[in-house]
């Protein structure tokens, strides 16, 4: 089995319990994150669609999702929320979109898991607009050596479980994939972070 269907299946398993795990996100990020966004907007890694009541009645959101039990869980958010949205079974690493498409992209905790994050990263450069804006909430390795150290022993035992890397260099991953930060606001140290990056196209 290869690394993306292994991912996959441990999202898959996990999809009934995990709004129980990430509690720690806490609704006013998701809903920072989605501010002022409009017109044709692409949210890679949807998971069970937590960001679904913050998404602007203004944009139309495509949210796609590899693993189909996250995706499941999105659908019944989507249409509780009555939300203006598709949603789509896709990989990020191979994305069915045209190139120059999405006015906006945005993710939430979804760079530590993708399996191959430069490929992913590329994709979204590929598919959003020259001027379009993309918006991370991500988590990453922390910056703090002590901490940065502990998360680098218990990895291998959270993406055992649930396939999120908690000790990913989200940073580097984006620069090589070749984005410009324009904006950065750090929570917990620097554990989490909110970005803004253009595509630099
Ligand atoms: C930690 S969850 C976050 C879900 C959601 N963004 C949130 O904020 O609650 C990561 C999500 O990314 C999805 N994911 C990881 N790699 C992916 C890929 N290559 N293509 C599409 N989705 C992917 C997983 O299936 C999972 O739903």
């Amino acid at each position: 089995m290869n690394r993306t269907e292994i991912i996959r299946k441990r999202y898959n398993r996990v999809a009934s319990v995990y709004d129980w795990m990430d509690i720690i996100i806490r609704d006013k990020w998701r809903k920072a994150i989605y501010e002022g966004l409009n017109g044709d907007v692409l949210e890679v890694g949807v998971g069970t669609g937590r960001n679904i009541p913050f998404y602007p009645p203004e944009a139309h959101v495509t949210g796609i999702d590899f693993s189909e039990n996250m995706l499941a869980k999105a659908k019944i958010r989507l249409k509780e929320f009555n939300a203006n949205a598709q949603l789509l079974l896709m990989d990020a690493q191979e994305m069915d979109f045209p190139d120059n498409h999405f006015d906006a992209v945005v993710t939430t905790c979804v760079f530590c898991s993708v399996p191959d994050p430069i490929k992913g990263l590329s994709e979204i450069r590929r598919v959003v607009k020259p001027n379009g804006e993309i918006r991370m909430l991500e988590h990453m390795r922390s910056n703090q050596p002590m901490m940065g150290k502990m998360m680098d022993v218990i990895n291998p035992l959270v993406v055992g479980i649930v396939g999120a890397n908690i000790n990913r260099d989200t940073m580097n991953n984006l620069q090589q994939a070749g984005f410009i930060v324009k904006d950065e606001y750090q929570i917990m140290g620097s554990m989490y972070r909110m970005l803004k990056l253009s595509p630099n196209k």
